[in-house]
Parts: C-alpha cells; structure tokens; sequence
C-alpha cells in the first residue's frame, strides 16, 4: 500500500499551535538559549501570524463539497457534491482527511473540536480575519457533522479509499451509520464534543446557529450515552475505519469528554452530574497520558478542572490531581517518570505521527497555564510546585527553535 499522507487531525493541529504562540506572543529567542539549531536565519524571528493564517488556510485545501464563494483556496473546485447518495441522504461537505479522499467521522469530529478549543481559548488574540477564517473553518466542518445527525435513529460516517484529485472522482462513496443495534458512542460522544464546542465559537455572532449546534450536541450525547459501546466493534464499520482510524482506547472517555463540553457550553448541571458520577465508571483517572484523536483523557481534565482552578466546583479536585499528574510528566525537573524528549528538545512518543502529539501537548500545557494564571493554584508535582510562567517556557521548547 502506498504511504499515506499525515491525515488532516495531524496536520490540523497546527492551527491550535500556531494560534496560541500567537495568542501568546511568544516569540522566542532562537538563539541557542536551549538548542542549537541553526534556524531562522540569525536576527530574523519566525512570523507567527504568517503561520497562523496559512494553517488556518490549510483546511480550505481540504474542504469537500461545492465551494463557497469566499473559498481562497482557488486551485480546488467542487468535489464529492453526491456524497451520501448511495444512502439517500445529503453527506455533502466536511472535509477530506488526508491525499485519499477520505472523510472519517471520528477523527474530524476532534478535529473540530479542537480548533473550536483554539478560537474558545485564543481567537481573542488573533487578528479579526484569522479569527473570522477560523470560525468559518470551524462551521465547515460543524454543518456536515449537523447533516450525519439529521436522520432519526442513525448516525452517518463515511469513507472511502481513492488516489486521485477529489475534483475527478467517480467511484462509490461507501456511507456507514451507527443506530441503536450498532452503537459508536465514540462517535456520537466526539460528535457532541465538538457541536457544544463550535457553539461557543458562534455565540455571539450567530446565536441561531449556536442554539442549533447545542440542541444537536445534547442529541449526540444523549445518543452515545443511550447505546453505549465502540463503532469499531461491528465488524462492517471495522473494516471501514480500521486499520487508520478503529477506536483502540474505547468509549468511554468519548462520553466523559463529550460531556465535558457540554458543561462548558451549557453550564447545565446535568453534565457535571454525569462528569462526578460517571468518572470513575468510565476511567477518568486512566493515566495513559495521551491526547489524540482516540484518547481525549489529558485534554478531558484539563478541560474540566477548569472550574475547579476558578473555585467554582470544589468536587472537581481529583480532575485537576489528574491533569497536574499528566503535566508533570512533561516538565524535565519534576520527579515524574517523563515522556520522552528528543536531544533538540522534541517530546517524542513511540507510533506515528509525532507531531500529533507536540502539537496537542503544547496545547493543553498553554491552556493549562492560562487556566492556572488566573488562580493561586499551581501544578504540584511531588516536592516542586510549577506555575504557568514554566508551562508556558516548556510548551515554547517544545514548538520554537
Ligand atoms: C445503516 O447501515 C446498515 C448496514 O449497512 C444498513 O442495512 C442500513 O440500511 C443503514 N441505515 C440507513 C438509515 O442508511
């Protein structure tokens, strides 16, 4: 098989990434001060905000469906506009994962979510177009994940495997779903994630639009949370989504995830209710220090330990001991047992797509961070105390120089 191209969650990252070294500021001195690589060029200074919209760019490139009139991304036309046809429903849109064509539910569902994140936390800080091109990125995404939901009782994905531009393709676009018989609480729970998620992104300035993205976020969970297990289980959605995308790690951080951003984007207590009862059930405290697009369990306690870092829901404790755990991990002078780091400073995880994994680290440690700045609360890590000003420095070596 002819090696694939980094699919998109990899490479969307970026923009999260991008945005907060922006959001930040954090322009650094790349003159040896930590490693010796011999770039940028001596006196010149990586232009961040060039790189914020060329990432944010990036995802017009892989827009599926009849473009908009806005689209900048010229060089593309209209692709997969009979998408969902050979199911009878309207698939059309979203976005292609990687060089194949493919549009993989699960994966682009984080994706979502995760650029939903990066404008909730730092779009303040981007310039107005970026944050404007970041929010119609987020929408292009959350008006096809609206269209998998559409149909009582089924929720659609799709796929399929061809090399070729998507503007010439003419084979079968093979549709999947999960019902109540097949479930994929994964998929829901994901799908959920990232509607609450993209509805903050749009409260103010599309309220209808946000109250739209809720309604279908609280159908999603209510779905994965209804019929509980992996989409990865059933044999025919096995052979679509594996072996790239099968869910490895289970459902069940899906559905405290899913939950998780619900809570933040509703303040309903009915989720923080499911979050405090279901948490040990579902292995909030699984310690696999990991997040991707299969296992959301760091960004899920940084996520919710928010609340408890604001003083607001004291019961949260064990999710910030969580997160403080997983952040430990990463700061070379704590006693943690590490991850791993390559001599230029690289954090380094053993599988593929390495970059997957600096770039969604340095995110949780710069929302950390943010999140600790505005408390007296610090990340204790055995017999050191490590503030956000360190996170910050650590999620710099870890992008810059
Ligand atoms: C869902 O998938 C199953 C199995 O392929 C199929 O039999 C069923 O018709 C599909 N449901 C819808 C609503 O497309």
């Amino acid at each position: 098989m002819a090696p694939r191209p980094p699919p998109i969650h990899r490479l969307c990252v970026r923009i999260l990434l991008v945005s907060f070294v922006a959001a930040h500021r954090l322009v650094p001195p790349c003159s040896g001060s930590f490693y010796d690589f011999p770039f940028p060029a001596a006196g010149k200074r990586h232009d961040y905000r060039d790189a914020l919209a060329k990432s944010i760019l990036f995802f017009e490139g892989q827009r599926s469906g009849r473009l908009p009139p806005g689209q900048r991304a010229s060089w593309r036309g209209d692709s997969g506009v009979s998408d969902g046809a050979a199911a009878g429903v309207d698939l059309e849109g979203g976005y292609y994962d990687a060089g194949d064509n493919v549009k993989f539910g699960f994966p682009m569902a984080f994706t979502t979510t995760m650029l939903a994140w990066s404008v909730i936390e730092f779009g303040d800080s981007m310039p107005r177009d970026e944050r404007r091109h970041a929010a119609a990125a987020v929408r292009w995404a959350t008006d096809y994940l609206l269209k998998t939901l559409a149909h009582p009782g089924v929720i659609f994905l799709q796929d399929h495997d061809c090399w070729e531009r998507p503007e010439d393709m003419d084979t079968e676009r093979t549709v999947y779903n999960v019902s109540a018989g097949r479930p994929g609480s994964d998929i829901a729970g994901e799908t959920a994630a990232a509607l609450a998620a993209a509805s903050m992104v749009f409260r103010d300035d599309d309220p209808g639009y946000a109250e739209t993205l809720l309604a279908s976020a609280r159908k999603a969970f209510e779905y994965a949370d209804t019929y509980k297990g992996a989409y990865s289980d059933d044999p025919d959605l096995r052979a679509g989504g594996c072996p790239f995308y099968c869910d490895f790690n289970g459902y069940q951080d899906e559905l405290l995830w899913g939950a998780a951003w619900l809570r933040r984007a509703s303040k309903d207590d009915t989720f923080l209710q499911y979050i405090q009862n279901n948490g040990k059930t579902l292995g909030a405290e699984d310690s696999s220090n990991e997040f991707g697009w299969d296992n959301k369990h760091a960004g899920l306690n940084v996520l919710v330990s928010k609340e408890f870092i604001e003083g607001k829901v004291l019961s949260l404790q064990s999710y910030k001991e969580f997160a403080d755990n997983f952040i430990c991990t990463l700061i070379p002078e704590s006693s943690s047992p590490h991850i791993t780091y390559t001599p230029g400073g690289m954090l380094y995880k053993p599988g593929g797509s390495n970059m997957q994994h600096v770039t969604s680290i340095s995110f949780l440690l710069l929302t950390y961070a943010k999140y600790l700045s505005k408390s007296s609360h610090t990340v204790n890590c055995g017999d050191i105390s490590i503030g956000p000003v360190t996170l910050q420095r650590q999620a710099k070596r870890l992008i810059i120089c």
